[in-house]
């Protein structure tokens, strides 16, 4: 069967994660993804978090699935020639360097548009145009800068940056939209055109949501959803709002048995208001169904800290996967706390392929997680990531560099 992207030629500049999050979802998607490295050294990721002696580290290979590898040092001469005829031939170029690096590498939008009107190039960068356009940024100072960590923890705590890398990984996701788009438009076009996905929008893309309650709390003074309300203060910006579900559904995470041992022995709750009397009926508290303080979603907002006391109260008698059977019987929206122990060994993700486990000829097997995005008629096979260099011959012959141009290069030091 043939993939979405089959035919397209990826020029991977990419490094750590961000970049390479994206070149890997469009390899998934059938793209030739040729990685670019430094000769000797590759991707620094290659060697952080090390737990396998000698072996590409899991950060590389869990983010670098599917692709090639060549070694080309573009700051030589000889190497910078090598780097054209992958651009000539490629459609798309991913990168995400320290802003300017791709211009003081000589590769400025002019050159490469010279070389190939149809490429596309398509760049990370910490924040778009502005004051601080020429800062490097990694993950948390992405969270930090798109709003997240302003409105992740508890009230009477510091700001709480969060485990999803959404500076990152969602930073590369928007990449690869941007990619596909870009690709869709250049076949009516003809012409390439630069894409750029900045990790401060992405983050704050993901915090649309507090965006509206700024503005919500600037005309009213108080968000009722929140666990400030009815007792603490409101200030100028959106507080941190804890477990406390964004939209109009009342959600806090309860203890479940187990839970002075265990640390993920909790489960999400949500007091959906269509389903408030089963709550009540299940957790036993049948009268608040109709009691005039508790019927109504308006009556219960200033109520929540105590009903959800009263809903743990039975959650504790159960296990949070008990707790999760008996309310989704009832159509209660919930959902119990997976610690990645749980999830790696979950065998509904397995066979989707969501979790995957791979084979690597220096670590040996891995799991990783496979495509989250599942088309049906582009199927998704996990072949592990490259070993540095490990397809520097083979994509130079195909640039149509004959055994001894090879050779010579490889003395010279360029690739
Ligand atoms: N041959 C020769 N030189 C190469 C090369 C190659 N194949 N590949 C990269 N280089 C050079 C670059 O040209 C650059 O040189 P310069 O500084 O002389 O211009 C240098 O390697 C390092 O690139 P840089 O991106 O500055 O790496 P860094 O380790 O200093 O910074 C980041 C890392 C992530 C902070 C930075 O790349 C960045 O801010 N990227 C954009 C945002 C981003 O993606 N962040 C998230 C990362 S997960």
């Amino acid at each position: 069967m043939g993939k979405a992207l089959d035919g397209v030629r990826i020029l991977d500049f990419t490094h750590v994660q961000s970049g390479p999050t994206c070149t890997q979802l469009l390899a998934w998607f059938g793209a030739d993804v040729i990685k670019v490295e430094r000769a000797g050294a590759g991707d620094i990721t290659r060697e952080q978090l090390r737990d396998v002696p000698g072996a590409d580290s899991l950060y590389f290979t869990m983010l670098n699935h599917n692709k090639r590898s060549v070694t080309i040092d573009t700051k030589n001469p000889e190497g910078k020639l090598v780097l054209e005829a992958l651009i000539q031939k490629c459609d798309v170029l991913v990168e995400n360097f320290a802003p300017g690096a791709l211009d003081r590498m000589g590769f400025t939008w002019e050159r490469i548009q010279e070389l190939n009107p149809r490429m596309i190039v398509a760049s990370v960068k910490g924040f778009g145009p502005g004051p601080y356009e020429d800062c490097k940024v990694y993950e948390n100072v992405a969270q930090c800068v798109g709003g997240a960590a302003s409105t992740t923890g508890f009230d009477d705590g510091p700001p709480v940056v969060t485990g999803a890398q959404i500076g990152d990984s969602g930073t590369g996701l928007h990449l690869a939209l941007g990619i596909v788009t870009a690709l869709y438009q250049r076949t009516m076009t003809g012409r390439g055109q630069k894409v750029l996905a900045a990790m401060q929008d992405g983050v704050l893309n993901l915090c649309r949501v507090k965006l509206r309650d700024q503005q919500r709390l600037e005309r009213t003074g108080v968000m009722k959803e929140y666990p400030q309300y009815p007792n603490g203060t409101f200030g100028e910006a959106v507080p941190r709002a804890g477990n406390a579900s964004g939209g109009g559904q009342p959600g806090w995470i309860l203890k479940c048995k187990g839970w002075e041992h265990d640390p993920n022995a909790y489960i999400y709750f949500i007091t959906q208001a269509p389903v408030w009397v089963k709550i009540c009926n299940v957790i036993g508290r049948e009268e608040w169904a109709t009691h005039p303080d508790y019927a109504t979603p308006d009556a219960r907002l200033p109520r929540l800290k105590e009903i959800f006391a009263e809903v743990e109260r039975w959650t504790m008698t159960k296990t949070k996967f008990e707790a999760m059977e008996i309310l989704n019987e009832h159509d209660i929206p919930c959902g119990p706390i997976l610690s990645m122990k749980e999830i790696a060994d979950d065998e509904s993700l397995r066979k989707t392929g969501t979790i995957v486990e791979v084979e690597h000829p220096v670590r040996g097997k891995y799991l990783t997680v496979g495509n989250p995005i599942k088309l049906s008629d582009s199927p998704t096979e996990v072949t592990r990531s490259p070993l540095l260099g490990e397809h520097t011959d083979e994509v130079m012959a195909e640039l149509g560099y004959s055994r001894e141009q090879i050779d010579a290069l490889r003395t010279a030091g360029a690739i």
